[in-house]
């Protein structure tokens, strides 16, 4: 029988161009926005040097605070040798690497390339170039850090893990003495190390790890349960992203404006 074939041509679609017809342009939107606030605040408050620790509390942009003024630090203040023309706070010690955890992780560079440079703006909408070039090339290449960046990451989470626990031990000034408590701010730092787990441990780049990067899951070295279990993480990743972005940005703010004076931290037992 013979086949007839119909050539199609393929049209190059102008920046934007599509046949959808839902809000396709709302979700790249929210992301600029949610990403943006968070870009705007976290760069604001790593400058800032102060009103970082309130009590047992301490803030994880400022964890682990490795030289620098408040109890918390681990080798105490800043170097008398620090150059005066270099700007210091303990957090821009240590934010760079949730920072570039973050900044390449699979799912937060499918959103911010459609929500910042809209490329693309979103699936089956036109496009800014017609070429392809992934992720093969610099600058993009370097996004295959993110494995390195995974091992780091869980190393600040214990020691975010740790900070929540040292926010159950309340100093009385008047007397020294160390008492057992809960505060609403322990609360909100161990909700916190929560999110921030089930967004770590969710991560694509764990899979490979609990999975053993073998070709046969019964293989595997931390066994098939604790495969499903990053699994189960990894299907609901984006949910832990934003959920985690929110809570350590929200547990640098309640530290901060315990601080100040502005918020009264409530013991609850
Ligand atoms: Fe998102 Fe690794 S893929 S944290």
């Amino acid at each position: 029988m013979a086949v007839s074939t119909v050539p199609v041509r393929m049209v190059q679609r102008r920046l934007g161009e599509t046949a959808r017809r839902d809000v396709w342009w709302l979700q790249p939107l929210l992301v600029f926005l949610g990403l943006s606030t968070f870009i705007v605040y976290a760069t604001w408050a790593a400058f800032q040097g102060d009103h970082y620790s309130y009590g047992p509390y301490l803030s994880p942009f400022y964890s682990p605070e490795i030289v620098g003024p408040s109890p918390h630090s681990w080798f105490g203040p800043r170097p008398a040798s620090w150059p005066g023309w270099l700007p210091f706070s303990p957090a821009l010690l240590i934010l760079p690497i949730p920072g570039l955890f973050r900044v390449t992780c699979y799912y937060y560079r499918g959103a911010y390339y459609k929500a910042f440079w809209a490329d693309p703006p979103s699936c089956t909408v036109g496009e800014p170039r017609s070429s392809y070039w992934g992720e093969n090339s610099f600058p993009l290449v370097l996004q295959n850090v993110h494995r390195y960046m995974l091992f780091i990451s869980v190393f600040i989470l214990l020691i975010l893990a740790f900070d929540a626990w040292k926010a159950l031990w309340f100093t009385d000034p008047a007397n020294g003495t160390v008492s057992f408590g809960i505060g609403v701010g322990t609360l909100v730092l161990a909700a916190n190390v929560v999110l921030l787990s089930g967004y770590l441990f969710g991560c694509h780049s764990m899979r490979h790890v609990i999975g053993g990067c073998v070709d046969q899951l019964s293989r595997a070295p931390f066994g098939v349960r604790a495969y499903d279990c990053v699994s189960c993480l990894n299907r609901q990743h984006m949910l832990w992203a934003w959920s985690s972005l929110f809570s350590v940005g929200f547990a640098d703010l309640y530290v901060r404006l315990c601080s100040m004076g502005v918020w009264s931290d409530v013991r609850i037992w």
